[in-house]
């Protein structure tokens, strides 16, 4: 596709949110060794994305300007660069692109091509661009404490904040798999939606209940995956028990302050910081579950590349209901 354009979406320096965002055509990139190039068919935006357009990483990322974001994609390959033996053209692939590269919102991408999954053709696009970032930290907490997906590990009773975001939708349904007891929380307006997750009790976060948290049934926790910005060490450590422990996937900058701290204290409830990693080993295994029809990805909306403003508006919001996805 050598000197052939496509559109992309970029912005070309930090902030200004959805209104810096400009749609341009660029030259399509090409594969070099080791790479894929991808016609993608969808892609989900994160808060990561805005968080870094914001400069919350400055200087580090972006790599560049302008810069093309989101690595959360779904696509096919349509061209091999050399030493490409694990995938062929027309393969259906899944996968989360560099952070420094970015790349996701664009017609075609250039990517490792260790860093894709192939996807049956029984898997949207759109279900399967909602899993890099959210499914891979969701199963990665759920793993963390010891579940079994086959339903045959310990039961433990669990509370998930934020159960109607990207992560915490997928985390409730990871944790019924592992049969545990699940109390979630979220917004009064999607409190049916979670408990056809799986939830076993949902929480109105505005509510006294919710908002300190209480399991109605009056117990502890053993684990609380907390998905919430906002929520602190304060908030969880009434509502654990003895030797409970938070996993905590959206921590502030007080929370990895007192991460660091309890490191060195001996007290038996735990608190872990949890960053997402190795997302290409969990995805084969998320894939499969939704082939099966055991996880699915909730969707908040679906928007054009013509206008993936608003869907970035609306991630900026902070109050999707599952995942915001752009398709091509
Ligand atoms: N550590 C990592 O590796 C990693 C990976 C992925 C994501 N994250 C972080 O994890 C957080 C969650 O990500 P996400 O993609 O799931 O976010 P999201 O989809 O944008 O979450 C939005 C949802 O959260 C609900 N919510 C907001 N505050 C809440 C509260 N206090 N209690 C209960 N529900 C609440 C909102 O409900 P209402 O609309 O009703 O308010 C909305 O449905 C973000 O901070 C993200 O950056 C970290």
């Amino acid at each position: 596709m050598a000197g052939a354009t496509m559109r992309a979406v970029q912005y070309h320096g930090y902030g200004g949110g959805a209104a810096a965002l400009k749609h341009e055509e660029v030259p399509i990139p090409s594969p070099k060794k080791g790479e894929v190039l991808i016609k993608v068919e969808a892609a989900s935006i994160n808060p990561a994305d805005w968080k870094i357009q914001k400069g919350f990483l400055r200087p580090f990322l972006p790599s560049k300007f302008p810069f093309i974001p989101v690595t959360d994609i779904a696509g096919e390959i349509v061209e091999l660069g050399s030493q490409v033996d694990t995938f062929k053209v027309g393969d259906k692939v899944v996968g989360m692109l560099n952070f420094t590269k970015g790349g996701g919102l664009a017609e075609y991408v250039v990517a490792p091509a260790s860093l894709m999954v192939l996807r049956s053709p029984d898997v949207s696009p759109i279900e399967a661009a909602g899993l890099p970032m959210t499914a891979c930290t969701a199963i990665q907490v759920v793993k963390d404490i010891g579940t079994k997906f086959d339903g045959t590990g310990e039961r433990l009773n669990i509370l998930i904040t934020s159960a109607s975001g990207g992560v915490g939708s997928y985390a409730v349904q990871l944790a019924k798999l592992g049969n545990h007891h699940v109390t979630a929380t979220c917004g009064a307006r999607n409190v049916e939606l979670v408990k056809s997750l799986g939830a076993d009790e949902v929480l109105d976060y505005k509510s006294p209940e919710g908002a300190a948290l209480k399991s109605p049934s009056g117990k502890k926790y053993d684990v609380i995956i907390n998905c919430a910005y906002g929520l602190e060490w304060s908030h969880f450590k009434p509502e654990l028990s003895d030797t409970g422990r938070v996993l905590d996937v959206a921590a502030s900058p007080k929370t990895l302050l007192i991460f660091l701290l309890r490191k060195l204290s001996f007290s038996k409830k735990k608190l872990s910081v949890i960053l997402v990693s190795n997302v290409t080993e969990k995805l084969g295994f998320l894939v499969e579950l939704v082939k099966e029809g055991k996880l699915k990805t909730v969707i908040d909306s679906t928007h054009s590349l013509e206008k993936a403003e608003e869907a970035w508006a609306k991630c900026l919001d902070g109050h999707a209901t599952g995942k915001i996805i752009v398709e091509m």
